[in-house]
């Protein structure tokens, strides 16, 4: 059963009004691949974007992901991300070069068009869906990736919508059983704000209540959506997770 959502209005559109979104409607409609993909695979810009700053900054292309347990145990990690117009794809595509976790892009049946996002127009699907709650269930191409219990830890990923996740993550959230793993979040947003997990909105919270408070949220970051690429990477090698495995000797202890 769907948990109630918490979608407050937080007046972003008087917020907003000087912000220009028009810019980033162009990219609409991101990494088509229905099921779980490595970086190379997701959109082609976004991928060769991740790989040329990794170059230019020196990096290896796989760093890892931190981990909290005692041993040397890389955790498997995966991220979950919707993006309407680019920008979360191009985070979720660095850190996935940047770590070698797999992607998942979230992806709608029916794509949201540049039209569909324009929030400024009270006729906008995206503002009937805000309007109505029962429209915000948007099927998805796939919601349940292969193999996710074989998963560590999942990074979610979703721009901003009113200050909460865009729905088309909550499905994900929802559809799957996250029992035994670890988490974390980040969005992408128009507002200049830090980039710690303060500033997440109510997203931090419609999340965790679909996914179970019980289980393990590590970390969530606001980005910009021309966040610089050394902070995401940043953000995403200090992740620490605990892998399955651990989590299973420590409750036997
Ligand atoms: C329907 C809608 C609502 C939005 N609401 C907010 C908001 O409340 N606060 C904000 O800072 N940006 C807001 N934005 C801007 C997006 O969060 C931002 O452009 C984000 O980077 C888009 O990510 P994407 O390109 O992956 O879709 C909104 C955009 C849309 C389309």
């Amino acid at each position: 059963m769907r948990q109630e959502r918490n979608l407050t209005r937080r007046g972003f559109l008087g917020a907003l009004g000087a912000c220009a979104l028009a810019g980033s409607a162009a990219l609409a409609g991101c990494g088509r691949s229905s099921g779980v993909s490595d970086a190379a695979d997701v959109t082609e810009g976004t991928a060769k974007e991740a790989a040329a700053a990794n170059a230019a900054e020196g990096s290896p292309a796989a760093a890892g992901v931190a981990n909290t347990s005692a041993t040397d145990e890389k955790p498997k990690v995966l991220i979950a991300y919707f993006s309407g117009t680019g920008h979360t794809a191009r985070v979720a595509t660095e850190m996935a070069a940047r770590t070698g976790a797999d992607l998942f892009p979230l992806e709608p049946i029916v794509p949201y068009t540049a039209d569909d996002l324009d929030y400024s127009d009270p006729q906008s699907r995206v503002r009937i869906e805000y309007a109505d709650e029962d429209l915000r269930d948007v099927p998805l191409v796939a919601s349940v990736p292969d193999n996710f219990d074989t998963y560590d830890a999942v990074i979610i990923g979703f721009p901003i919508w009113w200050e909460n996740a865009a729905w088309p993550v909550l499905s994900f959230c929802e559809d799957n059983d996250f029992h035994d793993m670890s988490y974390a979040v980040f969005c992408t947003s128009d507002m200049p704000l830090p980039s710690d997990e303060t500033q997440l909105g109510d997203a931090r919270d419609t999340i965790r209540a679909l996914i179970g408070t019980d289980v393990d949220y590590v970390a969530g970051a606001r980005f910009m959506p021309d966040e610089s690429l050394s902070t995401v990477d940043a953000w995403v090698e200090n992740l620490a997770f605990t892998t399955r495995a651990q989590k299973m000797r420590d409750r036997e202890l």
